[in-house]
């Protein structure tokens, strides 16, 4: 049996899930690969915080990124640090060493994944990154291999396990968003910083990695069109309950013949679709290809094992090219392809907003609507008080852009107290 010798960059939720999960499946996984894994290092920037969480012995805690890159005994460096710019530093410096690179962090691969795939095969090297969208589900390698005998056209999904975790323990146990986004915490499902989770941001630099890989895009997360679900409110929840809907946070790419859109945003998902039925930290990703026609993959999204079954994978597949002589020759393909702006979409859209409770508010406002162009299909009044009521407005698939000029111009009417909040609606 051969030996392969790896470093880990970080040894928080993910990197103590791929420890714990060499641990308990390494026979197995030796087996297939005919290779034992050899954990020899591990950085971290706090060693003496990571001496009594059960560690082997043996394995060499540093702080100092030269440890491992001057050691020539490590093939496959595993970056779970989560830093952007000194995790980017640390990979392109193992690729100029000619080290394989597996990697869970998504900032560094929606914004430079490209350049760094260019870089690792300049290099001989491999750059795997299976963890960085939905945790635990295989949806990367899928993406470039299992579905790319077919055009992809649309990829829609839930991709972030915190807000999914969030909204769903809003909408079933009735906690408070802060409530629920600590449990997301405590459960190790956020981010270093959760304003990355909320703010739609981690699923923006999800899409755009599916996306690239998809469509064969430059695409960047500049491109994505991002809203979080920080403005949803209890509110909007047991509308959408009372509906048939459940609110959801999607990342969606299309592609059509003017190009791709990419968006993340809340949506109004009906309760008998697929989507509305995927629950806490649990993601879904649909891909529909012109032959396959649609795919779905649902599982843990976020989590220490299910990561790290994503990590490990990929360092089995790194160490399967390194025993096949096939490290670093795989080939991408890239186009430049334009990319449209998704406020172009159309959806229906529910609104939610407090008026003054007197006559002409609602010709007033379904006048500025006329005016737009935007048809209203039902509207429900609940008084809130004798000088105020809440209206919820669904209307007919309408542009984004428009549906905002239209809200814009609403609020100003001095009988509009304001907009709560504006969601698109999913049709089936
Ligand atoms: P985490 O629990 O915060 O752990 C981060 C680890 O990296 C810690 O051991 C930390 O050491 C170390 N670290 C951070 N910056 C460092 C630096 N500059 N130098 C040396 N060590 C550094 O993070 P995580 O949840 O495991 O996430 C890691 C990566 O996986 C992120 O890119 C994340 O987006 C991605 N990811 C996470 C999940 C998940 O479910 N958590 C799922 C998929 C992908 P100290 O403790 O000493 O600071
Ligand atoms: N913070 C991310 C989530 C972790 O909640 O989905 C997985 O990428």
């Amino acid at each position: 049996m051969k030996n392969v010798s790896i470093a880990l960059l970080g040894c928080g939720t993910v990197g103590k899930g791929v420890v714990d999960l060499l641990q308990m499946n390494g026979h197995l996984i030796s087996e297939q690969t005919d290779t034992h894994i050899h954990i020899k290092h591990v950085l971290v920037r706090d060693i003496e915080k990571y001496k009594n969480v059960g560690l082997d012995e043996n394995l060499h805690l540093t702080d100092n990124f030269k440890d491992i890159i001057e050691d020539d005994e490590v093939e496959i460096v595993v970056e779970v640090m989560g830093s952007a710019d000194f995790a980017k530093a640390c990979i392109e410096e193992c690729f100029r060493r000619g080290k394989s690179v597996v990697s869970a962090n998504k900032d560094v691969i929606a914004d430079c994944g490209i350049g760094l795939l260019k870089l690792a095969q300049e290099n001989g090297a491999d750059f795997q990154f299976e963890a960085s969208v939905a945790g635990g589900i295989p949806i990367i390698r899928p993406m470039y291999s299992s579905l790319n005998a077919n055009q992809i056209e649309e990829i829609i999904g839930i991709m972030n396990g915190t807000t999914n975790y969030i909204l769903t323990n809003m909408t079933d146990r009735g906690l408070t968003y802060e409530e629920a986004l600590k449990e997301a915490q405590e459960k190790g499902y956020a981010e270093a910083d959760p304003t990355s989770d909320v703010g739609g941001f981690d699923a923006a630099r999800k899409i755009a990695i599916l996306a690239k890989l998809g469509f064969h895009a430059y695409v960047n997360v500049k491109d994505v069109s991002i809203e979080g679900i920080e403005g949803v409110t209890k509110e909007d929840i047991a509308h959408a309950t009372a509906m048939g809907y459940a609110i959801k946070l999607l990342a969606v790419a299309e592609k059509n013949t003017d190009g791709i859109s990419l968006a993340v945003h809340p949506a109004f998902v009906p309760k008998d679709h697929p989507l509305a039925n995927v629950g806490g930290a649990y993601n879904a990703v649909y891909v529909r290809g012109n032959c396959v026609g649609d795919v779905m993959l649902y599982g843990q999204g976020a989590g220490s094992l299910p990561t790290a079954s994503a990590v490990v994978s990929d360092i089995m597949n790194v160490i399967q090219h390194i025993n096949t002589e096939m490290t670093g020759k795989r080939p991408y393909l890239w186009h430049e392809t334009a990319v449209k702006d998704a406020a172009e979409n159309k959806a229906p859209y529910y609104i939610r907003l407090i008026a003054a409770n007197a006559p002409g508010v609602l010709a007033n406002m379904s006048g500025v609507f006329a005016k737009h162009g935007i048809s209203i299909r039902s509207l429900i009044q609940k008084d809130e008080t004798k000088e105020a009521a809440e209206i919820v407005i669904l209307v007919d698939s309408t542009p984004c852009k428009t549906v905002r000029f239209a809200l814009n111009e609403i609020e100003q009417l001095t009988c509009i107290h304001r907009i709560c909040n504006a969601i698109r609606v999913i049709e089936v």
